[in-house]
C-alpha cells in the first residue's frame, strides 16, 4: 500500500460547495476526508443554507461537527433573506452567486487569514461552478482545486459547449429543436470519449432556444474559468466506470484530474471510526429514520426505492400517475416525498391511495439515502439519476429506474441504461401503466431484471476496488495524490 500522506494543520483548506444538497453533500465528504488527514477546515455555506442545516439536524449540528480544526463559515448567497426550507430555483441563485458572492468571499478569507486562533488559508477547493472563488484565490496567490460534481462523460458535455455553439448546434432556432423526436433523432459522434449521444443525452442546460439564458450563460463562464485557470479538477467518479470519457478529457486540460469517487465508499475505507462517520450529515430537510425499521421487516430484495433528490419538481398529474403505477405493481415501496416535490401545492395523495398502499407502501418526507440503499431489502431504485443517488445506488449494487429531470440527469440516465447496463428510463410522459411495467420488469423480470442486478453488483464490485486501500484503488491512490498536490509537493 502507498505510503499516507499527513498534513501538519498549518494547511488550512476553505472548501466552497454550490449551495444546493447535491453539491454539499460530497463536498462535506471531501472536506472531513481533508481534516481526517490532518487539514485544518473552514467550510463554507450560504447563509441561507447554514441556517437550514441548523433547523434540519437539531441544535448539535455544529458541536457534532465541532473541532478546533474543523469550523464551519458562511457568505451571503445576494437573494432576499428567507427561512423556507425549499429548494431553491436554480438559474436564479447561479445568477446571483456570480454576480454577488465574490465580495463577501474576500472578506471572509481576509477575516480568516487574520485570525489568531488559525493558520492562514494556504488552499481553496471550490465547487467547479463556484469558479468566482479562482479570483479570490489568484490575488492571495494560493492553489485552488475545482470540484466539479458531475460525471466525467457531463463535464466532458460541458468542455464541448462552445463547440456546440460554434457549429450552430446550440442554442436551437425554434422550440420544434426541443421535442422528443428531434432530440432523439439527432446524435453528436464527433466529441472523443462518449459515444454517439443523441442530443436528448447531453444535460438538460444546453438544450435552449434562447442565446442569452442563463443557465448557458452561467455554464460557458465556468467552463471557460475551469480552461483558463490551469486549476486541479476533482471528479466523483473511478476509472473503471468512465475510462474512455476521462482520458478524452486529459487530452483537453491540461491540469491533473483527480477521480476520488465514489466518495461515499472512499470516505468510510479511510475513516474507520464511526463517531466521526456519523459528522458526514449535511442534510437540508429533517431526516426520518422509521424507515428503517420498516425495511427490516420487509424480505431480501423485494423493496423498490422511490426518490426524486432535491431539486425535482412534478406536477400532481406526474405523482398521482408514479403513485398508482407503485400500488399497482404490487410490490412493497418505500417512496420519499419532500415537502416542496410537487409544483405550487404540498404533495397530496388521496385516501383512496393511502388505503390501497396500507400494507405495502411506505412514504417518508426525506430519509438516510445512503442506509436505505445499503439497506438488504432494497431490490431497485426509481430515481431521477442525480448524480450522487446514481453512485450510491452503484456502491451498493442496487440496479435504477431512470426518470431523468434536469441538469446532468438525462446524461446519467443514458450511461445507466445504455452503457452501464443497470436502469431502464420511463421516457416521454409519465403515465401509470409503463411506471407499473418497469417496477414489474425491474424487480421480477427473470431475464432483463436479472441482468440488471448482476450488471448492478459488478459496478458495485469495481466501486469497491477504486476506493478500497488494501487494493490500491485508482480513487484510494488518487486521493493521496490529491492531498499531495494540495500540501503543495510534486505527484
Ligand atoms: C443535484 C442534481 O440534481 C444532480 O444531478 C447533480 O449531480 C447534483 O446536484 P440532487 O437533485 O439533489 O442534486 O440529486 P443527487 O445528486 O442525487 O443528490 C441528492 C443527495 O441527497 C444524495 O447524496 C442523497 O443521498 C441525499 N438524499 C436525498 C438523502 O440523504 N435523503 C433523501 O431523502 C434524498
Amino acid at each position: 500500500m502507498m505510503n499516507s500522506l499527513k498534513a501538519d494543520q498549518h494547511h488550512h483548506a476553505v472548501c466552497i460547495p454550490y449551495p444546493a444538497q447535491g453539491h454539499i453533500t460530497p463536498m462535506l465528504k471531501l472536506a472531513k476526508l481533508l481534516h481526517f488527514k490532518g487539514f485544518h477546515i473552514t467550510f463554507v455555506n450560504t447563509d441561507f443554507n447554514h441556517k437550514r442545516l441548523l433547523r434540519s439536524n437539531g441544535p448539535d449540528f455544529l458541536s457534532d461537527h465541532h473541532s478546533p480544526s474543523f469550523r464551519f463559515d458562511t457568505i451571503p448567497d445576494g437573494l432576499p433573506e428567507s427561512d423556507v426550507d425549499a429548494t431553491q430555483d436554480t438559474p436564479t441563485l447561479c445568477d446571483s452567486l456570480r454576480r454577488n458572492c465574490l465580495a463577501p468571499f474576500r472578506s471572509l478569507l481576509s477575516k480568516l487569514n487574520s485570525a489568531v486562533d488559525s493558520p492562514p488559508v494556504s488552499c481553496i477547493v471550490s465547487d467547479g461552478v463556484m469558479s468566482f472563488t479562482f479570483i479570490a484565490a489568484k490575488e492571495l496567490g494560493i492553489p485552488e482545486v475545482l470540484f466539479w460534481t458531475v460525471t466525467a462523460s457531463t463535464f466532458l458535455c460541458y468542455l464541448h459547449c462552445d463547440q456546440l455553439l460554434q457549429k450552430g448546434i446550440i442554442p436551437f432556432k425554434d422550440t420544434s429543436y426541443l421535442t422528443n423526436e428531434y432530440l432523439e433523432r439527432n446524435t453528436i459522434d464527433w466529441i472523443p470519449g462518449i459515444k454517439e449521444f443523441r442530443l436528448r443525452d447531453f444535460p438538460s442546460f444546453i438544450k435552449t432556444t434562447d442565446p442569452d439564458d442563463i443557465m448557458l450563460q452561467v455554464l460557458l463562464e465556468e467552463v471557460g474559468r475551469t480552461k483558463e485557470s490551469n486549476c486541479a479538477i476533482i471528479l466523483n467518479t473511478f476509472d473503471a466506470l468512465e475510462h474512455d470519457a476521462l482520458q478524452a478529457i486529459s487530452s483537453i486540460l491540461a491540469p491533473q484530474i483527480y477521480t476520488i469517487g465514489p466518495l461515499n465508499l472512499l470516505s468510510k475505507y479511510i475513516i474507520h471510526d464511526k463517531d466521526y462517520m456519523d459528522t458526514m450529515g449535511s442534510n437540508l430537510w429533517k431526516e426520518e429514520r422509521e424507515c428503517l425499521k420498516w425495511l427490516d421487516t420487509k424480505d431480501p430484495n423485494s423493496v423498490i426505492y422511490v426518490n426524486f433528490g432535491s431539486i425535482t419538481v412534478m406536477t400532481s398529474e406526474q405523482l398521482v400517475e408514479f403513485a398508482w403505477g407503485l400500488a399497482n405493481s404490487n410490490h412493497p415501496f418505500l417512496w420519499v416525498i419532500r415537502p416542496d416535490l410537487v409544483a405550487g401545492d404540498k404533495a397530496v395523495l388521496n385516501q383512496e391511495f393511502v388505503t390501497e398502499i396500507a400494507n405495502r407502501g411506505m412514504l417518508s418526507g426525506w430519509c438516510p439515502q445512503e442506509e436505505v440503499l445499503g439497506h438488504p431489502a432494497i431490490g431497485g431504485f426509481l430515481t431521477h439519476s442525480g448524480w450522487n443517488s446514481t453512485l450510491e445506488s452503484l456502491s451498493s449494487g442496487v440496479p435504477m429506474i431512470c426518470w431523468p429531470f434536469f441538469s446532468d440527469q438525462p446524461t446519467n440516465c443514458r450511461l445507466c441504461c445504455k452503457e452501464w447496463g443497470v436502469g431502464l428510463e420511463i421516457g416521454g410522459v409519465v403515465v401509470r401503466e409503463r411506471v407499473e411495467e418497469l417496477v414489474r420488469e425491474l424487480m421480477e423480470g427473470e431475464k432483463k431484471g436479472k441482468e440488471l442486478t448482476k450488471k448492478a453488483l459488478e459496478w458495485k464490485k469495481l466501486a469497491q476496488d477504486a476506493t478500497a486501500p488494501d487494493q490500491n484503488g485508482s480513487s484510494f491512490m488518487n486521493f493521496d495524490k490529491l492531498v499531495r498536490h494540495l500540501l503543495g509537493g510534486d505527484n
